[in-house]
């Protein structure tokens, strides 16, 4: 039967590092807060001039190298992002040009932080009904330019940060090779859709999507209700993940590593507690990075195919949780 297995993975972050302190200069916070709250200790904003295309394609170069692969290999492009680099068209299109792809198809998928996991869904079964061999899977996020760095906005400024994490999604038809993606589990419930959102630029709005006064009201800007977030996060986690450990006929305990979306350091301590993970097989880097939404996923992957921490045969559990509400789990053969 043939799989789809994860060839190659990359990341980018851009070099600029903006410190907890470093915030201090914009609103009233501090170190201590955000530590305490989130974990995060420093996150990357990119440069004038970087573009969220750019991110994603060190990254996907990166992805593409790993798995020993040229671009024209490549059969599609799924790009999952909440920072579209313009209303339309997707960022997959200027990343497309910045890889110089043929003429291959390229595609947008919005399902905020659990995006990549969505679109990885998508690449597995692209690739198990025969449609693709490869495809090419990049979360990519660029918050700092979208977010309000006042005081006002200081409770959503400080998680995010900008990133890009891809992964080369390729068929694998060797009966004596079991790596491959086993299960992804995929979920949402729009009622909660305005918990966490952008209201503005809106094509609802009428007569225009924009005006002065949204502006004004900050309504531009990412709105969260961090404690109703961390309920549903903290519950719908740990659901989904058992849930595709069950499908894919895995015990916990024989997960050898688990990667969460990176939204709050608390968030996955708590999830690891309430499943009684041990904390050698949970890795985060939001200390490092914030909250990178789509990028989250792949980033953690990145880091982990290079410090070693990713072992031929190990299982691999993914989980996200995130605007939308959307929440999935995946478990891979490594
Ligand atoms: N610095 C200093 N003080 C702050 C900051 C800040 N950056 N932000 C808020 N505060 C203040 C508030 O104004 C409030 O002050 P008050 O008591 O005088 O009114 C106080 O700190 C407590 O504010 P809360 O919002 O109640 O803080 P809470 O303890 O809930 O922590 C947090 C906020 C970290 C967002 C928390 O709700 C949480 O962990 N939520 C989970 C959601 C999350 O992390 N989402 C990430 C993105 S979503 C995703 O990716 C899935």
């Amino acid at each position: 039967m043939r799989r789809a297995k994860i060839t190659g993975t990359g990341m980018y972050v851009p070099d600029r590092v903006v410190t907890n302190a470093d915030l201090t200069q914009f609103m009233d916070t501090s170190d201590e807060w955000i530590v305490q709250r989130s974990g995060i200790r420093e996150r990357r904003w990119i440069e004038p001039g970087q573009a969220p295309s750019d991110l994603a394609r060190a990254a996907c170069q990166q992805a593409l190298e790993a798995a020993s692969l040229e671009v024209s290999d490549v059969d599609c492009i799924l790009l999952a992002t909440l920072s579209s680099e313009h209303d339309f068209p997707g960022t997959s299109f200027f990343l497309h040009e910045k890889l110089g792809a043929g003429e291959i198809p390229c595609l947008d998928l919005r399902a905020q932080c659990s995006g990549f996991l969505y679109a990885l869904s998508f690449a597995d079964a692209l690739v198990v009904s025969g449609k693709y061999r490869r495809v090419l899977v990049v979360g990519c996020e660029v918050h700092s330019t979208g977010l309000d760095i006042s005081t006002r906005g200081r409770d959503v400024a400080v998680l995010f940060g900008d990133g890009a994490g891809a992964v080369v999604v390729e068929a694998n038809d060797d009966p004596e090779d079991p790596s491959g993606l086993l299960e992804l589990r995929l979920h949402a419930q729009g009622r909660h859709a305005d918990k966490l959102w952008i209201e503005a630029p809106s094509s609802a709005s009428s007569p225009v999507r924009l005006t002065h006064e949204m502006i004004d009201d900050g309504r531009v800007f990412p709105k969260m209700e961090g404690r109703f977030v961390f309920k549903h996060a903290v519950r719908r986690m740990p659901e989904v993940l058992h849930e595709a450990l069950s499908a894919a006929s895995i015990k916990l305990d024989d997960v050898g590593l688990f990667l969460f979306h990176q939204a709050n350091l608390r968030i996955n301590e708590f999830v690891a507690n309430q499943l009684g993970i041990p904390p050698d097989k949970l890795f985060n880097n939001i200390e490092r990075y914030g909250n990178c939404s789509a990028a989250s996923i792949p980033m953690l992957l990145a880091e982990c195919a290079r410090n070693g921490r990713l072992q031929p045969g190990q299982i691999v559990c993914l989980t996200a949780f995130g605007s939308g509400f959307t929440w999935a789990s995946a478990v891979v053969r490594w």
